[in-house]
């Protein structure tokens, strides 16, 4: 068991991040939307392979929310396309490096190229070990929820034997602690359905840069943002039990 009241690690174990920008960065140079969607990619192989060498296990990065379907068609088939780029141009380069890939997110809706795509991503970076980057695509928290519960029901598992932690196991994350440190790129303050479930005592960081020129300079002040933080879990902290002496 971990003390409930700790300082974080220096490190956090496990990072997510919403990476919201990409638009308003393409929009402030003139170009299309889908170009700032392209760096962004860049932005993401950046930030895993930097998460990797500051000791962090998991990586997850929030890329199509349930609700992005509704932007313009142009834009969703856009970045459906943009996930095949992504996967052919970098997959061999993040494999190489030890990261592990995972998709967590409702593939139902998604295309067969896009499924198999995944399913190759999953399938040859399964036995890494160097850092877990789950990409939430399709992905929406309340979907998380909602599937939990089904999957729970259709296990038969009874009303009096579902508790928080029975029902995690049937959640897109369950293989992952809950993220310690949650950061938004973009300037929005808001969680937008990402993990509402796992963020439920995480560290929120929300900076102004745009995700397209996110590197380790923003991502080492977020992680010195955390480490400054007191994590209570909802416990008193020690040192206020200290000087009231119970
Ligand atoms: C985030 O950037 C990427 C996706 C949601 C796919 P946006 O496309 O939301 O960029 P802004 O917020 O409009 O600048
Ligand atoms: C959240 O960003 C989703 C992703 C980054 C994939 P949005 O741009 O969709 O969020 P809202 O619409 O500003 O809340
Ligand atoms: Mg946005």
């Amino acid at each position: 068991m971990i003390d409930p009241i700790e300082r974080p690690a220096a490190v956090p174990r496990h990072v997510a991040i919403v990476m919201d920008g990409n638009g308003r960065w393409a929009k402030k140079r003139y170009m299309p939307r889908f170009f700032g969607h392209k760096q962004g990619v860049d932005a993401l192989v950046r930030t895993v392979l930097a998460c990797a060498d500051r000791g962090v296990e998991y990586l997850t990065v929030f890329a199509f929310s349930s609700e992005n379907w509704k932007r313009p068609s142009e834009e969703v088939s856009g970045l459906m396309g943009l996930v095949l780029v992504a996967v052919s141009k970098y997959l061999a380069k993040l494999a190489g490096d030890g990261v592990r890939v995972r998709i967590v997110g409702d593939r139902a809706q998604v295309s067969d190229k896009l499924r198999e795509a995944w399913q190759h991503a999953e399938d040859s970076t399964r036995h890494n070990t160097r850092i877990n980057l789950s990409v939430a695509f399709n992905y929406g928290g309340r979907w998380d929820i909602v599937q939990a519960c089904r999957q729970a029901m259709a296990a038969g598992i009874r009303p009096e034997e579902l508790d928080e932690e029975r029902l995690n196991s049937y959640m897109a994350l369950s293989y992952a602690p809950d993220p310690d440190l949650f950061i938004r790129t973009g300037g929005e303050v808001r969680i937008s359905n990402f993990l509402l479930w796992q963020a439920a005592y995480s560290e929120l960081v929300f900076t102004d840069c745009l995700w397209p020129e996110f590197g380790t300079a923003e991502l080492d002040a977020a992680l010195a943002q955390y480490a400054r933080r007191e994590r209570r879990f909802g416990a008193v902290p020690s040192r206020a039990l200290a000087t009231s002496g119970s």
